[in-house]
């Protein structure tokens, strides 16, 4: 009995290298569909949803812009613009607007060292969206005496263990007043941030603390990335997205495909590594069909031992199914044999009750005991011809030699 068991496990491994070869590149597909991909919302502390054109750690830069990177930090998502962090408050893509504020003044009004406020004005542009700058004078020691900015727009920075009164203003008015202007003048540095125009026309008012707030409430810039050709992408049900070969190259991504505008328009053509994918594709495809064939090839020569083994014991079948064989000479011949085995397979008995010489007889009738080298070979290129009949042939081999060892 054991040599009846002894097939299963091998049958089950040609499985699951068969299942895996067949398996592994629709996997792959699945987990590469960038429109899955960049649909997927990313979150980053208060934005739990960041989209195109940003992309950080968690969403491939082709699902945004290559300039839009971010970066969570203690789930802040932050902007870099030259030497300075910006925090990002806000995104609002149907107005492809950002609301950020300055890490450094975050804090504090007296970060060390300054730096103004700038950002790529190709990338980004801030006029129009209801902001007016504000500028930070600080190191301004009343040289003059008495300041002619009122004590409300004073605040105080310790620099270098060395208190210094700084003063705030608005920009727009500055040289307007040549008094205030030719005292803050004096002062040793100044930055700008654009802050909301409500609260800048309200300044007269304003204290110490309301800047602070004023700066953590941010300002908005509009970026500048394909936001037409996104708009259009988004419409047609698309993500937009960039190619991962030539990243500045803006796809829209669809359900059924990448396209360079809208989906199912004009389609890219290796749209961002396509080529690359589908050349790994090709190798993968032919590693699959060589270890195919090395499978069945195996199976095969397992085959071909056994038989010669069973021809031993089984030398008076041997003539008879001869005989048939020569008979199915042609590949249609044999596929009729396949399917009359196949058929047939139910009625062996799997049981230790039944009747040896009858099962023997059905083995000889059918089985494939008997073949040559020679005739293998033969069979083995009609096997190769069509698939149908290898799959057919295989089973034949294997079980015609399974009843043998009974
Ligand atoms: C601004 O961004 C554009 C587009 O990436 C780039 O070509 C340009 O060099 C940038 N300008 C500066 C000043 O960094
Ligand atoms: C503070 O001190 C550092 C050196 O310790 C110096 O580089 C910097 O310029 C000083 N800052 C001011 C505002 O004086
Ligand atoms: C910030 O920019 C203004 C002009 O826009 C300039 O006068 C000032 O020196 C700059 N400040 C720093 C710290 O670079
Ligand atoms: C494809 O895009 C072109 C140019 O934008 C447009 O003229 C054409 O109508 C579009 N075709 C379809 C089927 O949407
Ligand atoms: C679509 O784009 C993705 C990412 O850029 C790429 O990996 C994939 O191969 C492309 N698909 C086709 C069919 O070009």
């Amino acid at each position: 009995m054991k040599p009846r068991l002894d097939p299963s496990p091998a049958l089950l491994a040609i499985t699951v290298v068969l299942a895996t070869i067949i398996s592994f590149p629709v996997a792959r597909c699945q987990e590469t569909s960038p429109y899955d991909i960049c649909g997927q919302s990313v979150q980053c502390g208060d934005i739990d949803k960041i989209e195109y054109p940003f992309w950080l750690s968690g969403r491939p830069q082709h699902c945004g812009h290559p300039d839009f990177q971010l970066s969570c930090r203690s789930d802040v998502p932050m902007l870099r613009f030259g030497p300075v962090d910006y925090r990002v408050l806000k995104t609002d893509s149907s107005i492809h607007t950002v609301t950020v504020a300055r890490n450094d003044l975050w804090e504090t009004l007296c970060p060390q060292p300054l730096y103004n406020t700038t950002y790529n004005t190709t990338l980004f542009n801030g006029n129009n969206l209801g902001q007016e700058d504000v500028s930070l004078y600080y190191g301004c020691q009343g040289i003059l005496g008495v300041s002619p900015l009122a004590a409300s727009f004073r605040f105080s920075c310790d620099v270098n263990q060395t208190q210094s009164d700084s003063y705030f203003y608005r920009t727009s008015l500055i040289n307007i007043d040549t008094t205030i202007s030719s005292f803050l003048v004096q002062c040793n540095s100044h930055i700008t941030v654009p802050l909301d125009q409500s609260w800048v026309n309200r300044i007269v008012t304003a204290t110490e603390s309301d800047l602070r707030q004023a700066l953590q409430d941010g300002f908005k810039l509009r970026w500048t990335a394909y936001n037409e050709e996104c708009d259009q992408c988004v419409r047609s049900g698309g993500r937009c997205g960039s190619s991962s070969t030539s990243p500045y190259q803006f796809v829209c991504y669809c359900a059924s495909g990448n396209f360079s505008a809208t989906c199912n328009n004009v389609s890219v053509e290796n749209g961002g590594g396509g080529s690359k994918s589908s050349s790994f594709g090709i190798v993968l495809g032919i590693v699959g069909g060589v270890i195919a064939v090395a499978v069945v090839g195996v199976v095969f020569f397992v085959c071909r031992r056994r038989k010669r083994r069973g021809i031993k014991a089984a030398s008076p079948a041997q003539t008879e199914t001869k005989a048939i064989l020569a008979a199915g000479g042609s590949s249609q011949a044999l596929t009729s044999d396949n399917s009359n085995f196949a058929s047939s397979i139910p009625s062996y008995p799997s049981s230790k009750t039944s009747e040896t010489s009858k099962e023997f007889v059905k083995s000889t009738y059918f089985g494939a005991q008997v073949f040559t080298y020679e005739e293998l070979e033969v069979a083995t290129d009609n096997f190769n011809d069509s698939k149908q009949l290898g799959d057919g042939g295989f089973g034949a081999v294997y079980y015609g030699n399974n009843l043998i060892y009974k």
